[in-house]
């Protein structure tokens, strides 16, 4: 299979995480026969000092353009503490959402059995841990109208959220739910908002068409708590942008480090495949950020594009990396392995190993099952 890919490394952390995750696709492509074409473009704070613009043009058309991106982070701290900043690196990524249409934010959360250990939370209330967010990414409090008053006393951000907007997402996560343990939860907050009562109604109504999926509901401040004192109980969670983005980082906790979690963004006609977390500046070139949440996006990308057997090689090789504890410094403070060294070790994995002949489903972290 032939690949165009578009490179979008960003801000801090971003450019050495998506350089293994290259890597890896390099990797995968020749061990087996694919061309993956990577081309590099800026965004984010970056492209601000470049051009002045968080996500020039020419980064869109090439993102259009290209059969995916593989993005690495956003932000600059020197952005986040001036609240009068006209032009933010973030609102580089948020174009990129809404111009590609990338409406459907799917971030599995997984507790990887060798890293139980490194969760802050009690290993009984994490363990079989395994579920999928289903964040709406383009429409809600995030896009909708922003007011700020002459004087600046007085501010407002609108959440709207239109039935067709609901239901495209919807469909989705309840696709996926069919190939899981067929029980789906909205996460909403319907005894206040508006918005929320649309969604319960629309969702409802969908669920009809999947008479085998449980459909449950649960208001956002009891699913924040939930997410904590039960984890296991959830399987594919459905939510608006906001709620999907506070939630899966509090998601990220319960496998021991942020530095895991993947991310793929999904619309009609692109793809985009993001870690889910951020810049993390502190760690800028320093060789310790994990770059395994990077990797893993690049596994959902496999998956995206039907490579399934490519996407589990990688994953395994992952595994594999953490069994012998060739992790970076968040997941063994006295580790002596850095961003480089995991990559090489996984990468190199791909190439060498033959397990991706005779494969322990078991062990897979991203299965078909977990994105669409
Ligand atoms: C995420 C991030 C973004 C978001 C930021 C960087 C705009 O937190 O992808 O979760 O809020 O969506
Ligand atoms: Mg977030």
């Amino acid at each position: 299979m032939n690949l165009t890919i578009a490179l979008l490394p960003g801000d801090g952390i971003g450019p050495e995480v998506t350089a293994q995750a290259v890597k890896c696709l390099q990797a995968v492509g020749e061990t087996f026969g694919h061309q993956f074409e990577f081309t590099e473009a800026i965004v984010g704070a970056k492209a601000i000092d470049k051009t002045g613009n968080p996500l020039p043009d020419s980064t869109l058309e090439l993102c259009k353009n290209s059969d995916a991106v593989l993005f690495g982070a956003i932000g600059d701290p020197k952005y986040d503490n001036d609240p009068d900043a006209k032009i933010r690196p973030e609102q580089g990524l948020l174009k990129l959402r809404k111009e590609l249409g990338l409406f459907s934010n799917i971030r599995p959360v997984k507790v990887f059995p060798t890293l139980i250990d490194k969760s802050p939370l009690k290993k009984r209330i994490i363990r079989g841990t395994d579920f999928v967010i289903y964040r709406e990414l383009i429409g809600g409090i995030y896009f909708g109208e922003k007011n700020l008053n002459e004087d600046g006393t007085v501010a407002s951000d609108l959440c709207t959220y239109s039935e067709a907007e609901i239901s495209r997402i919807a469909h989705m996560a309840f696709k996926a739910a069919k190939t899981r343990r067929k029980k789906l939860t909205l996460v909403d907050k319907a005894n206040v908002l508006e918005s929320s009562r649309l969604w319960r109604k629309v969702v409802t109504k969908i669920a009809e068409s999947y008479p085998e999926i449980t459909l449950e509901f649960l208001f956002i401040d009891n699913a924040a708590m939930q997410l904590i004192l039960n984890p296991s109980q959830f399987d594919v969670i459905l939510t608006e942008n906001m709620f999907g983005d506070i939630l899966s980082d509090e998601g990220s906790v319960i496998g021991g480090s942020i530095g895991l979690l993947p991310s793929a963004s999904v619309g009609e006609h692109n793809a985009l495949f993001e870690p889910i977390h951020g810049s993390y500046p502190q760690a800028k070139d320093k060789d310790i950020a994990n770059p395994i949440a990077s990797i893993l996006s690049a596994a959902m990308l496999l998956d995206h594009f039907g490579l399934d057997e490519e996407s589990r090689a990688l994953v395994i090789a992952v595994l594999k990396s953490m069994k012998n504890e060739i992790v970076t410094p968040d997941l063994d403070k006295n580790s002596k392995y850095g961003t480089n060294s995991v990559g090489d070790f996984i990468s190199s994995n791909i190439r060498e190993s033959d397990d991706h002949l005779t494969i322990n489903r078991e062990n897979i972290w991203l299965g078909k099952s977990t994105i669409i």
